[in-house]
């Protein structure tokens, strides 16, 4: 298994530019199950999760091009309905080809995806809203089946925000018949991302980036051709980078209006980002002040920058609390941390951190995809050489990391293993 080593001590400077969005990018590729034809997308990040996905898309019977990050989709030959456990499992999010293959082929059969390292994850509200729908849903030996002879508009009222419940559901409302209003429903970007590549491919979808999304289903849909959004979590890793390194990096190709709550904290924390289009320039500006943080969905500050932000706490001046409100269990980077030096408490879904003058390198261990970034960012200020080994994880969501680092000057390289 590769390992990725840093040697602390390197501040970072220079320009990077910010890769397509994984998590948008995700269900816009599930997305191309709904027509009969050829799409085109470009900007798509190279990453294993999005190779994840393009595996069960060729299962599913759709034709595949891919030419650096341009990916071609030709889905008139799609017609299978059973995404089987050998693919689901290697990543949760394929549970986003359930709503496009049930409103498309009337039938599908998807394996439930198992628990995960950050929490239970279940899917429930995704089922529940596909039976308002008039799908009939049957779980049978770890399989999610679902029929339908013919989806039909419902009001639906998620008991909790969900990303890809709303994502999966307006999928299949677009081909429902009649209207279909979402309440509760997700407003991060990567939603609203979804909603306008499927209004350009024929539907009509009203409201993506509010609580309420009103879909009115229409007979069917074109192909597109379409850019992926940057990635706002790639981009809040690099802007912590640069903060902890007390750099000075200039981030290209990103849309700061997705970073809102992100940039807030840093402001906060003393760090100095400067807007410019869609570029953020940030600056370390002497000791980093401690913040409190607050998980929320989107627009409030994002779990999947928590540990990011926890790390960057480690080494603030002064003490922190950290609550985790969306995943029961996405404190586990916390113990390697620990090893390193730094200095946490955690009492129920909050983290009390103590700021340390200095982390010191150790052999660390990656748990999940934004832990693993992480304990990067943490080797690059910690005294001495840090070994980061599983980073398996890492590459399910980072375009080539340690390669963006090393071009802002840091000491860091892959031993492949
Ligand atoms: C999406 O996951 C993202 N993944 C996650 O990013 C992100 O952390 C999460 O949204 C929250 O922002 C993708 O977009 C592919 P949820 P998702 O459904 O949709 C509970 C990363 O690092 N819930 O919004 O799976 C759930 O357990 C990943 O890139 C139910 O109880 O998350 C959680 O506590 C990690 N029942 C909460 O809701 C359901 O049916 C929010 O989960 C659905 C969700």
């Amino acid at each position: 298994m590769d390992k990725i080593l840093i040697e602390g001590g390197q501040r970072l400077s220079g320009d990077v530019e910010v890769s397509g969005a994984k998590n948008a990018a995700l269900p816009i590729l599930a997305s191309a199950l709904m027509t009969s034809g050829t799409s085109f997308y470009s900007h798509v990040p190279g990453l294993q999760d999005i190779n994840s996905i393009l595996s069960l898309l060729s299962h599913l019977g759709a034709k595949i091009e891919k030419e650096g990050h341009q990916i071609q989709i030709d889905t008139s030959g799609a017609n299978n309905h059973e995404a089987p456990y050998d693919l689901v499992r290697k990543m949760r999010a394929s549970v986003l080809v359930l709503g496009p293959m049930l409103a498309r082929l009337k039938k599908a059969k998807v394996a439930l995806p198992g628990g995960c390292a950050i929490g239970a994850r279940p899917i429930n509200l995704h089922l529940k809203g596909l039976e308002l729908l008039g799908a009939k849903i049957d779980l049978d030996h770890g399989d999610v089946t679902a029929v339908t002879d013919g989806l039909r508009g419902a009001e639906i009222n998620f008991d909790m925000v969900t990303v890809t419940g709303t994502e999966n559901l307006m999928m299949a409302a677009t081909l429902a018949e009649g209207v279909t209003i979402l309440r509760n429903a997700a407003r991060e970007p990567e939603v609203v991302a979804l909603a306008e590549t499927l209004n350009r491919m024929g539907a009509n979808i009203l409201g993506a980036g509010t609580a309420v999304v009103t879909i009115e289903g229409v007979p069917a849909l074109e192909p597109v051709q379409t850019r992926i959004i940057p990635d706002r979590i790639e981009a809040g890793t690099l802007m912590v980078a640069s903060a902890m390194t007390g750099g000075d990096v200039r981030l290209k190709n990103c849309e700061p209006e997705h970073l809102g709550a992100v940039i807030a904290k840093l402001r906060s924390a003393g760090v100095i980002v400067e807007i410019d289009g869609d570029q953020i320039h940030v600056k370390g500006n002497g000791p980093v002040q401690s913040v409190d943080i607050q998980t929320m969905p989107y627009p409030g500050f994002p779990t999947d920058m928590q540990a990011q932000f926890m790390f960057l706490m480690s080494i603030a001046d002064g003490s922190s609390l950290i609550a985790e409100t969306i995943f029961e269990k996405r404190f586990i980077h916390v113990s390697e941390l620990r090893r390193m030096g730094a200095d946490i408490t955690i009492s129920g879904n909050t983290a009390i951190v103590r700021g340390v003058s200095q982390l010191s390198s150790a052999p660390v261990m990656a748990t999940d995809l934004r832990a693993s970034a992480s304990l990067i960012l943490a080797g690059l200020v910690a005294r001495g050489k840090t070994v980061v080994n599983r980073v398996y994880h890492l590459d399910r969501g980072y375009e080539a990391l340690e390669k963006k680092l090393g071009g802002l000057g840091a000491a860091i390289w892959r031993e492949k293993g």
